[in-house]
């Protein structure tokens, strides 16, 4: 093994990533079909950062429902047809080295909004036609259609939707299942006030707020049994007066430990337009906010955003910012991410790299 921290082996509930490096998910666009089905672009994509040495991969938002999807052209599991492809999708990442992850989840009032929608002021809105949106309150996205007010039964056929394809997802091989709790889908919009004006058990207070992202978290753990781990992204602050803190969030962050919650990912935004001071490692304070929040713990807390260079992230693991990294754009540009980063500090040799075995003479000095 390596003396660098980004290539340390990191545990979560009895499975080890050969890495600290993680594929944060990210939506391709990419079923044709509209029936939520891994494509062959799913499984090139994908394989490529496994081979390219990623300790852990997350396949791109995964809808629970079918008006839950961000555009028609989104994966699902909503239903055991999406299984067969998930299977090949995850074995072509074990293949590669790597734990694979899925991330599953909801869009509420930001569903069917595409971002080649164009969003224009006025009339038109940057919603679909004809998509259904479902919110914790009426109150729409600026320029996307206004959603519907969930009841107490729609709530919990959500609950169950998520539990039955976290169940999908543990079946077609899955380590690792990550509950989409960010970017202003409806876990978010229920736990920031600036979306959620509900006046039952599901709003006002903080506790309220987070009680439908805590059913759908005890729901999953319970679905995926003990095998299997359990994370969620979480939007750790709304950017915005009156919505979600980065101390509120470090409060949640230990209840949903202790909900069962193996890993944390944290990123921000996306709930309201907000002025987000977008810089290198912006959103690494946030994740060593929630670090020490849960430093009794053994749950290890994954930053990601505008980390680009091999040694920025070595210094934020050294530093204790985070427990791990995920790289996203800069992984769009280089599958090979991990390799080069390795080579980049220094790393030589065969072992200490996350070469696959075809590419051992590529190891020669
Ligand atoms: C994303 N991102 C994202 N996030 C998420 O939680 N679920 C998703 O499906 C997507 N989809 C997505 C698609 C594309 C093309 C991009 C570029 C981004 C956000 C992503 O996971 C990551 O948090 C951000 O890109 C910030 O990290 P980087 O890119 O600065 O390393």
């Amino acid at each position: 093994s390596s003396a660098l921290r980004i290539l340390e082996p990191m545990t979560m509930r009895g499975l080890t990533a050969r890495n600290r490096l993680w594929l944060p998910p990210m939506c391709m666009y990419t079923v044709e079909a509209q029936d939520g089905v891994v494509t062959d672009w799913h499984m090139v994509h994908y394989a490529s950062r496994a081979v390219g040495g990623f300790g852990t991969v997350i396949v791109e938002a995964t809808a629970v429902t079918p008006e839950g999807r961000l555009s028609p052209n989104d994966l699902g599991l909503w239903s055991d047809e999406q299984v067969a492809g998930q299977r090949r999708l995850v074995e072509a990442i074990h293949a590669g080295g790597a734990l694979a992850g899925i991330q599953i989840g909801h869009g509420g009032r930001k569903s069917g909004t595409p971002p080649w929608r164009p969003k224009v002021e006025g009339a038109r809105t940057g919603t679909l036609e004809g998509w259904e949106l479902l919110a914790p309150s009426a109150i729409p996205f600026p320029q996307h259609a206004v959603p519907s007010e969930l009841d107490e039964a729609g709530i919990g056929r959500i609950v169950e939707a998520f539990a039955a394809a976290a169940r999908r997802a543990v079946e077609a091989g899955y380590d690792v299942v990550e509950i989409h709790g960010a970017h202003g889908y409806l876990i978010h919009e229920f736990r920031s006030a600036l979306s959620n004006q509900r006046t039952d058990s599901y709003g006002g207070s903080v506790e309220n707020r987070q009680r439908f992202p805590l059913e759908v978290v005890r729901a999953v753990r319970e679905a995926i049994g003990s095998q299997t781990v359990l994370d969620i992204r979480l939007s750790a602050s709304d950017w915005a007066e009156g919505g979600v803190t980065g101390e509120e969030t470090a409060a949640f962050s230990r209840e949903l430990v202790e909900a069962g919650v193996d890993v944390l990912h944290i990123s921000s935004g996306g709930n309201v337009p907000a002025a987000v001071p977008v810089g290198p490692g912006y959103q690494l304070p946030l994740a060593q906010q929630v670090k020490q929040a849960v430093a009794g713990s053994d749950v290890p807390v994954v930053g990601v955003g505008l980390i680009e260079e091999a040694a920025q992230a070595e210094q934020a693991l050294i530093s204790g910012q985070a427990d791990a990294i995920a790289v996203g754009r800069a992984a769009l540009r280089d599958p090979y991410l991990p390799l080069r980063w390795a080579a980049d500090l220094g790393v030589r040799s065969w072992d200490e790299a996350p070469w696959p075995i075809q590419y051992w003479r590529g190891t020669w000095s």
